[in-house]
């Protein structure tokens, strides 16, 4: 630690993790790392190169051969695969429907695992995620997971789609997060699971500003002690 805390944020689909964790790193002046980006960006490349999603062999092949880069921009943070940016592809509706079995493999996580920790490494980090504070970061100085009712989640990433031109319905927004929570919690390694330290935070009916400002004062709390 080179003075600041690592703060790890895990929780379901949609809880409202990425846009809160923007924003306590923002305010703390920390780095965000989005670990859901680099999943997303490892199941667009096996797409994109028509490999089967069970196919562990070929995409550990490709994942050893892949450089992902997160950085840090305005509101939203890049992503470069392999120098191209995907910021935007790697939300597709058909991606979101495929990262789970991607990120289910254990040579995806191994990999993407050692890369995560070497983000986190030597800086001030705000990490979310769904096994941040259980696998990748066990000694994080300040864990939250957060969630959220399954219909608030589902409500906020119907607004969130409708925004960015995607057309879908409130049902089938919720019946795809709730299989993806499934999936991600039922998985053999590292599955979304709260650490035995972590701070629950409910973030139904609650405003982001409420959330973040949660999220600062537990920090600078852990700051002063
Ligand atoms: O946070 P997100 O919805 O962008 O994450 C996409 C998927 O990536 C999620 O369904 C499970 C997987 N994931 C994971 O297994 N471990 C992480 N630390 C982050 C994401």
């Amino acid at each position: 630690m080179t003075g600041g805390l690592r703060i790890a944020i895990d929780g379901p689909a949609a809880a409202g993790k990425s846009t809160i964790a923007k924003l306590v790193a923002k305010k703390l002046g920390y780095t965000y790392i989005d670990t859901g980006a680099m999943y997303r960006a490892i199941t667009y490349k096996v797409l994109q190169n028509f490999i089967d999603p069970r196919n562990e062999e070929e995409i550990a092949k490709l994942v050893g051969n892949t450089v992902i880069e997160l950085q840090p921009g305005g509101n939203a943070q890049k992503v470069l695969l392999d120098g191209i940016e995907v910021t935007e592809a790697i939300r597709s509706h058909e991606v979101t429907s495929q990262v789970s079995a991607i990120a289910a493999l254990t040579s995806v996580r191994q990999l993407l695992m050692k890369k995560q920790q070497n983000l986190a490494a030597d800086s001030s980090v705000v990490m979310d995620g769904r096994d941040i504070g259980t696998s990748v970061l066990p000694d994080a100085e300040l864990k939250i997971f957060m969630t959220a009712s399954v219909e608030e989640r589902a409500q906020r990433r119907l607004l969130e789609e409708q925004l960015r031109g995607i057309t879908n319905d409130y049902e089938t927004l919720k019946r795809e997060i709730t299989e993806r929570d499934k999936a991600d919690s039922e998985r053999e390694i590292s599955p979304l699971k709260k650490a035995e330290d972590a701070i629950i935070i409910d973030t139904t009916g609650k405003t982001i500003e409420e959330v973040t400002d949660r999220i600062v004062e537990y920090a600078e709390k852990r700051l002063t002690k």
